[in-house]
């Protein structure tokens, strides 16, 4: 299979990573923002965040209105920018999602009843890119893209993966914030991806060379009914597509291109979910202040964890028909091996979470934390975490499946930044792994694939965030 294949090729080993230019062409960088430029701008209006617990990232809350304002109190916590890090003379900001080397390979557009619109996240501004009229009734559609010279730029062909696994962030985050909205949000399930990625455009736009927009998925969001899309009304529309060069020049990873055209969904799928609400652990952080607050950990210090809180953090990767895993776009095929450095009251050593299960069971005893930083690229957030898990899964038997396996993996990433904030820890993503020492030499089996890694512990203070 392409994506299996695809997967195989990118692996990194100690002695050898995924093909990439190595070096950082710093002429060449892809602008992380996208810009129509003939398109008329919305301007979004000031966020509204309600004050709301911290359970009610989880649970149904009282359902607004859909209109400009909530759409932008929507957006801003599901993809707009929220802080600044700085170091002397350089700065660079960073959003309520986040995403591998900070490159943001994602575009988001809406559908609402009167128009196509694509979010520009630099200016908060909803650009109009087709004008219609009775487009959808009943709520509206959000779909997301990935243009994804902007991994390849700096990470060469390992960048499809990356695009994939900020697609599942991007997902959970609007999934919160949809949720904190009392809006339902539900993957589009029966529609195929050629059709749906028509009605953005795509199809018809010109893009310049390697800066191939790649259509990932599009959700359903309503209030009570689920929307109806009127496909006769997209057939006449005039759209605006032209858009502002992304880099100078660059690179084709044509592996990445390739594999993306087999991972189209091709049939419905079922997604099985648990009905129960899990016990949920008070924070003395508001929903909002945790979205907000999330960021990745630049490094950790040594600080035990109480077991009581590293289970209820596994508990909540189960896959129930709550936020995120509500939406139904995931096969919840993945479990973790888990390097638990320092948790109060449990041994160190590496673990197996089986998710199906609910099953934690030890693999290899003693302090490992060493090997949990060697095998994570050698990155010290991996030693110095309380603990690290490392996402596995199963090799899919189906092209779009590898893509799906990918949003489930960081949908779980982005449940688990909002965890560690609301816990008062922190998390930090991990896409370099050396895969085969996870399935081979921990797992020992062959036919798993290493998706991604994800560190939690007690984070040094960032010097470098300025709120904006
Ligand atoms: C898919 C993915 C992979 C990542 N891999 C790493 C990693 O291997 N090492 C690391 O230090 N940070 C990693 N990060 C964290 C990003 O660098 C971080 O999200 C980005 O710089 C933006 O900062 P923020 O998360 O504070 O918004 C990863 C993030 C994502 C979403």
């Amino acid at each position: 299979m392409k994506s299996i294949e695809y997967h195989l090729a990118t692996r990194h080993f100690p002695n050898k990573y995924a093909k990439s230019l190595g070096y950082l062409d710093w002429a060449n960088q892809p602008n992380p923002y996208k810009e129509y430029t003939n398109a008329t701008k919305i301007v979004l209006p000031t966020p509204k965040a309600q004050d709301l617990h911290y359970e009610q990232l989880y649970l149904k809350n009282e359902t607004q209105e859909i209109n400009l304002q909530n759409l932008a109190t929507f957006l801003r916590y599901s993809a707009a920018i929220n802080a600044k890090k700085v170091v002397g003379s350089s700065s660079w900001y960073v959003r309520v999602n986040p995403s591998s080397g900070n490159l943001h390979p994602e575009e988001v557009y809406l559908i609402l009843e009167n128009g196509v619109y694509h979010f520009n996240s630099k200016d908060f501004t909803l650009e109009e890119i087709a004008k219609g009229e009775n487009l959808v009734e009943n709520g509206f559609l959000v779909l997301f893209t990935s243009i994804p010279l902007r991994e390849s730029w700096k990470y060469g062909e390992r960048a499809l993966r990356y695009c994939l696994l900020d697609g599942g962030h991007l997902i959970a985050s609007t999934r919160f914030s949809s949720n904190l909205l009392g809006w339902e949000m539900e993957y589009i399930n029966d529609i195929d991806e050629e059709a749906l990625s028509q009605l953005i455009g795509v199809h018809r736009a010109n893009f310049y060379e390697n800066e191939d927009e790649i259509f990932e998925s599009a959700f359903y969001i309503y209030t009570d009914k689920k929307p109806t899309i009127n496909f006769e009304k997209f057939q006449n529309l005039e759209f605006n597509l032209e858009y502002k060069k992304l880099a100078k020049d660059s690179i084709r990873w044509s592996i990445i291109f390739d594999t993306a055209k087999e991972l189209k969904r091709i049939e419905t799928f079922t997604t099985t979910l648990q009905n129960e609400i899990p016990k949920l652990l008070p924070s003395s952080f508001g929903a909002y202040e945790i979205i907000d607050n999330r960021r990745s950990a630049l490094g950790f210090i040594p600080h035990d964890v109480e077991k009581e809180e590293f289970l209820d953090i596994l508990d909540k990767t189960l896959p129930r028909n709550i936020p995120p895993f509500d939406v139904k776009v995931t096969l919840n095929s993945l479990d973790f091996v888990i390097f638990v450095n320092s948790v109060k009251g449990l041994e160190a050593g590496v673990y197996y979470f089986s998710r199906r299960e609910n099953a934690l069971r030890l693999l290899h005893q003693g302090d490992l934390s060493q090997d949990a930083k060697f095998v994570n690229c050698i990155q010290n957030i991996g030693k110095d975490s309380a603990f690290t898990i490392n996402m596995v899964a199963q090799k899919p038997t189906k092209e779009y499946e590898y893509k799906l396996l990918n949003f489930e993996a960081g949908m779980i990433g982005q449940l688990l930044y909002l965890e560690a904030e609301a816990k008062n820890l922190r998390g930090c993503g991990i896409g370099c792994f050396f895969d085969n020492l996870i399935t081979e030499d921990i797992l020992n089996n062959d036919d798993y694939l290493a998706l991604y890694g994800f560190s939690i512990g007690l984070p040094k203070v960032d010097e470098r965030l300025i709120r904006v």
